[in-house]
């Protein structure tokens, strides 16, 4: 029996149970390859794919996602936009604040977006990975298609990841039933989503920016094969691409990785 129960769910969906349809799945190779598949055979905007278990769990940049059943909530949601593509430039940062937005009304406890779409906590520890985004978007006769695979640690995983990982049930007093939180993410998704359609990115950046975890800090991006860019990392702009100042100028960045510069580092510093 899956770890979500789409009957248990759908009281906490409320008014909008009827936007989504919702399959758990013991195991899948990865709830967003399952739902491309499903996309593909035509299901609708608001499918939703949930699994405890993924054999082949796909994370940003080529990465995998490893997940247990017990400690993690993993699934994939499909949604359809009539385009233009050029509207959609925000996503994956509307994404990310809408499952902020959640995580805070749940009761989550130092919530921060680090760009484009991670969920981290700050302590006093410092920040740590509390959930993950990867959209992947095709296009069809019916306009652009979005799989949003949304991957969230309910305790924090064992093992070695390249910056501190932590879970919802340390940084939420409360411990919420994962039927809420997954409740919570879709009922946020759906105003987001619509906002960002009708409006753009543009009506969700100030919002976004609240969250923002290194807002005004020196960082890093690194980005596959190029030497870092080293530079203060001044927010977001109207697409949704990150701004970095250095000593020439300030630059919009589209991927790659940001962490924080560790103290002492000079602006500019490119090549350190
Ligand atoms: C990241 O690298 O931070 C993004 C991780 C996204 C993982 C989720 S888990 C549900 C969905 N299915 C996948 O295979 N990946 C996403």
């Amino acid at each position: 029996m899956a770890l979500i129960d789409p009957v248990l769910l759908k009281p906490r969906l409320g008014h909008l149970a009827g936007r989504f349809d919702v399959d758990a799945l013991d195991e899948c190779d990865s709830t967003s390859s399952e739902l491309m598949r499903r996309a593909d055979r035509g299901a609708p905007a608001g499918t939703v794919v949930v699994a405890d278990r993924q054999s082949a769990g796909r994370g940003r940049r080529g990465r995998t996602w490893m997940s247990s059943p017990e400690s993690s909530l993993t699934f994939s949601l499909l949604w359809r936009f009539p385009g233009p593509a050029a509207r959609l430039s925000g996503l994956s940062l509307a994404v990310g604040l809408g499952l902020a937005q959640a995580l805070e009304t749940l009761g989550v406890c130092g919530v921060r977006l680090k760009w484009p779409n991670d969920v981290l906590i700050e302590s006093a520890e410092g920040f740590a990975k509390l959930a993950g985004v990867l959209i992947e978007l095709a296009s069809d006769r019916r306009g652009i298609q979005a799989i949003i695979g949304i991957g969230i640690n309910l305790d924090a995983p064992g093992g070695d990841f390249s910056m501190p990982v932590t879970g919802i049930n340390q940084a939420c007093p409360s411990s919420p039933d994962r039927h809420a939180v997954l409740a919570a993410i879709l009922a946020s998704q759906v105003g987001i989503l619509e906002k960002l359609t009708v409006e753009g990115f543009f009506c969700l950046k100030s919002e976004w920016q609240r969250y923002h975890a290194w807002h005004g800090q020196m960082v890093q991006i690194l980005t596959d094969g190029a030497t870092p860019q080293v530079g203060r990392c001044l927010g977001v702009d109207d697409d949704g691409a990150l701004l970095l100042e250095s000593a020439s100028g300030i630059e919009r960045i589209h991927s790659g990785d940001v962490s924080l510069r560790p103290a002492g580092s000079a602006l500019g510093d490119a090549n350190a």
